[in-house]
C-alpha cells in the first residue's frame, strides 16, 4: 500500500506498456460503446468520421501533447506542475484548480451512469432484463433509475471500487489494472464484432456506420465533432497532465498519444460494428446514448444465440471501459489533495470519495427524489454535464495552449517532446508549437461559444 508522505520517492508508471494501457484506459470509455457509434451513424457516417479525425488530429491530439509533456515537466499534479512551470505573477495554476472542479462534475454524473452499468450486468446474469420487447426493458431500466436506494447503493459500490484501486497506488493500481482490462477489453469486443458480424443484416448495419453522407454534415455536426474528440481523449481538465506526471522520462510522448488516439478510435469502431448489426438485424432503431445501451441492446441479445451469456459479456465489457476513464478522473482530485495539501494518498482518496458521494448523488437521485429539482432549468445530471463539457473542458483546453505556445514556449516543448533531443521529431514540434499557439486555440473558442449559444 503506498501510503506514502508525498516527500517520498514520486510513485509512477513502471513500463512503456503500462503507460498505454493507463492513457488509453483514460481515453476509452462510455464515450467509446455508445457515444461515437450512434454520433457516426446519426451524422452522415463516414462523413462525420473524417470531420472527427480532424478535430482530433487538430484539437485533441496537439493538447494532449502539451499536457503530458508539461505534467512530465513538472512531475507533479496539475496544481503544483503549473505553479513550477509559470513564471512568477499570474495565476496559471488556476487551470489545475478548474480541473479538479471539470473532474469532481464530470465523475458525479459518469459515475451514476457506470453504476447503471454494473447493475446490468446482476440484471443480464439473472436474466432479468433478458426479453426481446424493449417496452420490457425500458421498464427495467425506469426501474432502475427511478429507484433512489438502488440508484445510490451502485453509485457507491462504483466509488468504493475506483477508490480502492486507487488505494493500491499509481503503478500497483491504476497500472496493473489497465494492463489487464485492456488486452480483456479487444477480446471482449472482437468476440461481440464477430458475433455481430454472422448475423443477416451486416451489411446493412456496416453500411449506417461506414457509408459516407456528406449531405447530413453542418456548421453544427462540425462543432459537435469537435466536442467529441475533445472529450474522447481526456483532454482540458488536467487529467492527461496528471497521468504525464507518471510518464517515464524515456516514454516517446508523441508517440504515444498517437497510439493511444489510433487505439481509441480503433475501439470506437469495433464498438460500432458490435452494436449496429445487431440493432439492424431486429429491427430497432439506432436510438441514441442511454436507451440504445440499457434499452435496445438487452432485447437484441435476447434474439441472439447465446445472447444471456453475451449480454453479461457486452456489460462487463462496458464496465471495463468505464473503469479505465473513472480511475483517471478521481486520480485528479487524488494527486491534488495527497501534494498540494500534504495528505496521504489514503487520506486524498477518502476525502475525494466522500465530496463525490455528496455531489454524485445529486445525479443518482436526478431521476427520483431530486427529479423537481433544477438550477438554469436542467436537473443536476444534465447541469454538471453542461458545465463540464460546454465550459469547463474547453477553457481548460484554451488555456492550456496559450500556456503552453505563449508561455511555456517552443524551446521548452521541443525539449520535453524530444526527450531533450534525443528523439528526432523536431520538425513535428514545430508544427505542434503553431497550432498549439494559433489554430486550436481559436477552434476550441468556436466550439465553446457554440457550445454556449445551443444553450
Ligand atoms: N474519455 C472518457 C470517455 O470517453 C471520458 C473522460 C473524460 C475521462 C474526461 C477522463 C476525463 O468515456
Amino acid at each position: 500500500m503506498s501510503d506514502s508522505a508525498p516527500t517520498a520517492k514520486r510513485d509512477g508508471f513502471t513500463s512503456s506498456f503500462g503507460v498505454l494501457a493507463a492513457t488509453l484506459g483514460s481515453a476509452v470509455g462510455l464515450g467509446n460503446i455508445w457515444k461515437v457509434p450512434y454520433m457516426t451513424g446519426a451524422n452522415g457516417g463516414a462523413g462525420f468520421l473524417l470531420v472527427y479525425l480532424l478535430a482530433t488530429l487538430l484539437i485533441a491530439l496537439p493538447v494532449m501533447m502539451a499536457e503530458i509533456a508539461m505534467g512530465r515537466e513538472a512531475k507533479a499534479n496539475p496544481i503544483t506542475a503549473l505553479q513550477r512551470l509559470a513564471p512568477r505573477g499570474l495565476p496559471w495554476w488556476l487551470i489545475g484548480a478548474f480541473g479538479m472542479l471539470a473532474a469532481f462534475l464530470i465523475m458525479s454524473f459518469y459515475s451514476e451512469v457506470v453504476a447503471w452499468v454494473f447493475a446490468y450486468i446482476v440484471k443480464a446474469i439473472d436474466g432479468s432484463i433478458l426479453s426481446s420487447d424493449p417496452a420490457v426493458t425500458g421498464a427495467a431500466f425506469g426501474q432502475l433509475i427511478s429507484d433512489p436506494l438502488q440508484s445510490l447503493l451502485w453509485q457507491w459500490f462504483v466509488l468504493v471500487f475506483i477508490g480502492g484501486i486507487l488505494l493500491l497506488g499509481v503503478a500497483k493500481g491504476i497500472e496493473a489494472v489497465t494492463k489487464k482490462l485492456m488486452p480483456l477489453l479487444f477480446v471482449l469486443l472482437l468476440v461481440l464484432c464477430a458475433v455481430s458480424l454472422s448475423l443477416d443484416k451486416a451489411a446493412e448495419g456496416l453500411r449506417f456506420l461506414f457509408q459516407p453522407d456528406f449531405s447530413k454534415l453542418s456548421a453544427s455536426v462540425v462543432l459537435m465533432a469537435m466536442g467529441l474528440a475533445f472529450f474522447k481523449l481526456s483532454i482540458g481538465m488536467g487529467t492527461m497532465m496528471t497521468y504525464g506526471s507518471y510518464f517515464r522520462d524515456e516514454q516517446n510522448i508523441p508517440a504515444t498519444t498517437v497510439r493511444v488516439m489510433t487505439a481509441d478510435l480503433f475501439i470506437s469502431m469495433l464498438a460500432g460494428i458490435a452494436i449496429f448489426p445487431a440493432v439492424f438485424t431486429f429491427g430497432f432503431e439506432p436510438a441514441a446514448g442511454p436507451s440504445l445501451v440499457f434499452i435496445t441492446i438487452p432485447a437484441v441479445f435476447a434474439q441472439i444465440p447465446m445472447g444471456h451469456l453475451l449480454m453479461v459479456l457486452f456489460f462487463v465489457l462496458t464496465a471495463v471501459a468505464a473503469t479505465g476513464a473513472m480511475l483517471s478522473l478521481l486520480e485528479v482530485p487524488v494527486a491534488i489533495i495527497h501534494e498540494r495539501f500534504g495528505l496521504t494518498r489514503r487520506k486524498a482518496t477518502l476525502i475525494s470519495l466522500l465530496i463525490l458521494a455528496l455531489a454524485g448523488s445529486t445525479c443518482a437521485l436526478t431521476n427520483s427524489t431530486l427529479a423537481e429539482f433544477k438550477l438554469f432549468g436542467m436537473t443536476m445530471f444534465d447541469l454538471f454535464d453542461f458545465l463540464s463539457s460546454n465550459l469547463l473542458l474547453p477553457l481548460g483546453g484554451i488555456l492550456i495552449c496559450l500556456f503552453a505556445g505563449w508561455v511555456w514556449g517552443e524551446e521548452r516543448l521541443l525539449q520535453a517532446l524530444s526527450n531533450r533531443g534525443t528523439l528526432a521529431n523536431q520538425r513535428l514540434v514545430g508544427i505542434l508549437f503553431l497550432l498549439l499557439r494559433f489554430v486550436t486555440p481559436a477552434l476550441i473558442l468556436v466550439v465553446m461559444l457554440k457550445g454556449l449559444a445551443l444553450f
